[in-house]
């Protein structure tokens, strides 16, 4: 079924000006799944002037009418979830269970924002005298532009439209060009709620660059939030910098999962599987490195290929696919070079490592791979690598093991496995990382906070902290 869809401005789903729209495909087959207008900046100023307009009455509302109104997104999205996964593996690819269970973790920001939308308290700050009394407010930042990638084509944008509807801000949501129809259905939805004119809108293009600087540009935006590379995370912070405008960016990561001599193994094995192959490696939080205790390398890495092997690769929606297609060409690229690179490095391929790409459809799958005796120059170790490739190096010492881990710019997630209570507190406090998932390859959920320190990110999405990116405090002096 082909889905077709336009830009919604101010409570409109209308052509870009310039009348333009791009297809929509399908990385698993190369089919043509949708056709979506093609904003360009004039598109944006429009979702501006739009978001802007509806500010003033949407930030005044009683919260519990926000929160009403996200409530009901909620539940239609969840009334609708199998919908919406089918959109989103045709779309991105990834396995429909996967796909149902996105969508579930997507609902889940909303819900918790509906309820959060209710406890954005201020505070009366004791005064030094007698006839003054002093208040704190919090306050929505105002329009916001929230830039969100293919990877997670609805939950990137719930943890960012619910902060920020339940704030009281107004959003202009850029999606990933090549997966917008997920957003466009989601909009569809929060309209359905109840949402004003103007307060949500969404501009996708082709032409992301433009819309992006478009955006950045207006003052009138005073909040970017980003889901990204770091390298474009680099350079959208410098262009908000112009107008300075609050800023959230999740960007790379480089995760390690450290696997110490008291693990279960097993258990292990199964988590560092479920860590990486999610999304078929294509996570900002997956397990891009694994770092094993010498006294139990082989045993691990013969448990793990054991569970890699059980893995099928295929079109997400056939039953039992665990493993769907990369997302494009150049992705593929990047994991080959990754993959090649280790093995010329001396590396063991002890399963998977190719690449079965069909140029013409654009349709390109990476087997699921383990590579044991990674050498330290090896760019897999140092590069985030984004697809189905897991890398073990064995360590000698806890010691060796953090600094293995710390060794990077990065500082997103990072993972280990032990069965020691103490050593799981010490390790977990020394890695310069945003999240640690302690026996937990699996930690994101809508309640917690996430986010990177270092080259990966500002700012935190997720739970009581998600909220705060989306709020300014003014402070208030009154003299009776
Ligand atoms: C991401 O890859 O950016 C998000 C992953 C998650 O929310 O777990």
């Amino acid at each position: 079924m082909l889905r077709e869809y336009g830009l919604y401005i101010d409570g409109q789903w209308r052509a870009a000006r310039g009348g333009e729209t791009f297809p929509v495909h399908n990385p698993a087959t190369g089919e043509v799944v949708g056709q979506v207008a093609d904003a360009r900046a004039e598109d944006a100023l429009d979702a501006v002037e739009a978001a802007t307009r509806a500010f003033p009455e949407w930030a005044s509302r009683p919260a519990k009418e926000r929160s009403e109104i996200l409530r009901r997104a909620y539940d239609l999205m969840v009334a609708h979830r199998d919908e919406l996964a089918e959109i989103m593996t045709r779309e991105q690819g990834k396995p429909l269970e996967e796909a149902r269970g996105e969508v579930q973790y997507a609902a889940d920001f909303i819900l918790w924002y509906s309820e959060e939308a209710k406890r954005v308290y201020g505070e009366a700050i004791p005064a030094s005298h007698a006839d003054k009394r002093l208040l704190a407010l919090r306050q929505p930042v105002g329009v916001v532009a929230a830039i969100t990638p293919w990877n997670f084509p609805a939950a990137m944008i719930t943890r960012k439209i619910g902060p920020a509807l339940a704030a009281g801000c107004t959003v202009i949501v850029k999606p990933a060009e090549q997966t917008p129809l997920t957003a466009c259905r989601l909009v569809d939805l929060f309209e359905e709620a109840g949402l004003p004119a103007g307060v949500l809108n969404l501009v996708a293009t082709t032409q992301p660059q433009a819309v992006g600087d478009a955006l950045l540009a207006d003052a009138r935006v005073r909040k970017l939030t980003f889901t990204g590379s770091t390298e474009v995370g680099k350079i959208l912070m410098r262009k908000a910098a112009d107008t300075v405008k609050r800023i959230s960016l999740e960007l790379g990561g480089h995760a390690p999962f450290l696997v110490f001599e008291d693990a279960d193994i097993e258990r292990a094995a199964r988590e560092v599987a479920a860590s990486k192959f999610r999304n078929a490696g294509q996570t900002c939080v997956c397990t891009n490195r694994v770092y094993v205790h010498e006294s139990i390398a082989d045993t691990f890495t013969a448990a793990l290929a054991d569970v890699v092997r059980g893995l099928k690769m295929g079109n997400g929606l056939e039953p039992g696919v665990q493993i769907g297609p990369l997302i494009d060409g150049a992705a593929a690229e990047k994991v080959d070079r990754h993959v090649q690179d280790a093995v010329d490095k001396g590396a063991t391929l002890v399963l998977g490592g190719r690449r079965h790409s069909d140029v013409d459809r654009g349709v390109h799958f990476f087997e699921p791979t383990i590579l044991a005796n990674v050498q330290d120059d090896s760019v897999i170790l140092h590069e985030e690598t984004f697809g189905p490739v897991v890398p073990v190096q064995v360590f000698r010492t806890e010691e060796e093991a953090v600094a293995k881990a710390n060794g990077t710019p990065y500082g997103l997630a990072a993972y280990l496995y032990t069965r020691d209570l103490s050593r799981a507190i010490r390790v977990s406090e020394q890695l310069e990382y945003g999240i640690v998932g302690v026996n937990d390859g699996l930690p994101s959920v809508a309640q917690a906070p996430f986010g990177g320190v270092k080259e990966s990110g500002l700012g935190r999405e997720g739970g009581k902290y998600g909220i705060e990116e989306y709020l300014e405090v003014k402070y208030v002096s009154i003299r009776l």
